[in-house]
């Protein structure tokens, strides 16, 4: 009897087991226990993002960190393929390619969003956040955030706002010193009323033109000059074909990070969720390393090309702002008086020279 109920004892414990390895064997193979918060992530979400610069830029390595932590926080049930280069739109296609839903994802510079809302106008005025500090300060308080908000109303989900520094000015015909300097030169910029004040008040001939053709317009000289970062500069080789690079961190070049919002809704929680907290992570690391990256950049051009590099003096810097302070005043109604004060009142307390 006693060994009967013996190896009775050891068939329930045996089959005891085999039910517990069966359900972690599960668990390893990648089917999770059903839990509400984990409904709809056995389908992967496929995400595609397309962005118009290279990989080694501040937007580019943004992109890079979030899709891998994406990856890694939903064990690879959201994919993020990354498209740079412009490699599926150019910049001016790549808006209404999210607002169609054929691109899920996009980071556009902010410069780019002034046709949704002419309140992004707000981030190209002339010399309005001096510093490094005053940018994050915008960006992440109150302005970065109405910004944002401005989105909602044109079915676009605001996620992030990643920066990628000061513009500087590349020329085949300098040096540029004096603002007098800039007269009569053709000059690419993106596409925007702000910049193209900017450049109409000192003589210019801007053109708003997509990212991507800038360098063959340089190099056949349809074009002598052009602003942008030095990440963009170094990147995509404008050194080369440009004599002379002035340092004048006169204007702030930095992105949108957007979803098409139909496609935010249906996601799960769960999704949004690691969407939302990925997103953070390569904000942090984009406003941590964007500054630096541009520094380095400089480096590298200063020691490995023969583009003749000239940094405006503070004297310089004011006599450029002052030239510019008209810009303030025709966009006051498009900006808003409101958002327009809180921008002069930050640019008045970081201002450098
Ligand atoms: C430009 O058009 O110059 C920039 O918007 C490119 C970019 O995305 O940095």
């Amino acid at each position: 009897m006693k060994s009967f109920i013996g190896i009775a004892l050891i068939l329930i414990a045996g089959l005891a087991v085999s039910i517990w390895i069966g359900f972690h064997t599960k668990m390893a193979e990648g089917t999770l226990p059903f839990d509400d918060d984990q409904k709809g992530i056995q389908d992967q979400v496929v995400i595609k993002f397309s962005h118009v610069v290279a990989e080694n830029t501040p937007k580019g390595l943004a992109a890079q960190r979030f899709a891998k932590r994406v990856n890694e926080k939903s064990n690879g049930q959201i994919k993020i393929e990354v498209i740079p280069n412009g490699g599926l739109y150019s910049d001016q296609e790549e808006l209404e390619a999210l607002q169609r839903g054929d691109v899920q994802m996009i980071a556009p510079a902010t410069t780019k969003l002034s046709s949704f809302s002419p309140k992004w106008q707000v981030l190209d005025l002339p010399y309005a956040m001096p510093t490094s500090e005053s940018i994050i300060k915008a960006l992440n308080g109150d302005i970065g955030n109405t910004l944002l908000q401005s989105l909602e109303k044109k079915q676009i989900k605001g996620l992030a706002l990643w920066i990628n520094g000061f513009k500087q000015i590349t020329t085949n015909d300098g040096p540029i010193v004096h603002p007098d300097h800039l007269k009569r030169q053709n000059l690419r910029i993106m596409p925007s009323k702000v910049l193209q004040k900017q450049f109409d008040l000192v003589g210019a001939k801007a053109v708003g033109l997509d990212f991507n053709d800038t360098y063959r317009l340089l190099e056949s000289k349809e074009l002598n000059g052009e602003e942008n970062t030095i990440s963009n500069i170094y990147s995509k080789k404008f050194f080369d074909v440009q004599s002379h690079l002035t340092i004048s961190n006169h204007g702030f070049l930095g992105y949108a990070v957007i979803m098409n919002e139909e496609f935010w809704n249906n996601l799960t929680k769960q999704q949004q969720r690691i969407i939302t907290e990925a997103m953070n992570e390569a904000t942090r690391l984009n406003q941590r390393q964007s500054f630096a990256m541009n520094e380095e950049q400089l480096d590298l051009i200063e020691k490995n090309s023969s583009i003749h590099i000239h940094y405006l003096t503070e004297k310089e810097k004011r006599e450029w702002a002052k030239r510019w302070e008209p810009v303030y005043r025709a966009f006051k109604s498009d900006i808003g008086e409101d958002l327009l004060s809180k921008m002069i009142q930050l640019r008045d307390s970081y201002k450098d020279f």
